[in-house]
């Protein structure tokens, strides 16, 4: 018996070092502050493709992105993006960037890493795409879209994937960076790359520099 307990100790202490090995902390976002809406809905642009910004993001900018995408705005259950039924974010972010791709976890502010391979070329149907230093790319959650049936579960995760992308461009806008909205993108390049479940569902990308 005494085995078992320190087998399932050991086990825990091993997926516990496995787990904090593909977590990367994200800096504090800006929550405050910054240009006001109006000037950032002034500026608010796409980036022109075929000379978009290859500057990487610093990581309080990229967490900053993040966090006005569909992070929590008010304690624990409040996103800065409407969902249906107050339910928690339907659609997750993957960042690509050079040194792999991650998801974004909205609850403890920070990456979760995926693959430390670099996807940028593979995801556009756009030459221009691979050159961006960072690439969001929003996935539907089958899982977290259960509730609903279809139209209303493709419905739902494009209207929040509007708001996140709107949100990401009004926040890039207040932070000097570039943008750009795309939707020809290759999907089962994608789906591969990231190992999506079958219910979930490549959305859209999000290009981002500076
Ligand atoms: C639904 C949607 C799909 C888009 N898809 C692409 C795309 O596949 N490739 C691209 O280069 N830009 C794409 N764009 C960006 C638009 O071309 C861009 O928003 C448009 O030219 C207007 O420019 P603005 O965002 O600066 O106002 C898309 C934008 C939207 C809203």
């Amino acid at each position: 018996m005494r085995w078992a307990v320190r087998g399932a100790f050991v086990w825990v202490l091993i997926m516990s070092v496995v787990a904090s090995a593909w977590a990367v902390p994200l800096p504090a976002p800006q929550t405050e502050g910054g240009m006001g809406l109006f000037e950032a809905l002034r500026k608010r642009a796409s980036a022109p493709g075929g000379d978009f910004p290859t500057g990487r993001l610093a990581p309080e900018e990229l967490s900053s992105v993040l966090w006005a995408a569909t992070g929590l705005n008010r304690g624990d259950k409040g996103w800065t993006v409407p969902m249906a039924m107050g339910l928690p974010p339907y659609c997750k972010i993957y960042v690509a960037k050079e040194d792999g791709v991650f998801l974004y976890d909205w609850q403890g502010n920070g990456l979760t890493e995926i693959s430390g391979e670099d996807i940028r070329g593979k995801v556009g149907a756009q030459n221009f795409v691979r050159a961006a230093s960072c690439i969001l790319i929003v996935v539907s959650d089958g899982s977290g879209l259960s509730e609903f049936q279809e139209p209303e579960r493709t419905i739902f995760a494009y209207v929040a994937a509007g708001a996140m992308t709107q949100d990401v461009y009004l926040a890039a806008a207040s932070l000097g960076l570039g943008a750009r909205y795309i939707h020809s993108m290759k999907e089962d390049e994608i789906r591969a790359s990231l190992s999506l479940a079958p219910g979930d569902n490549p959305l859209c990308l999000m290009l981002l520099g500076k």
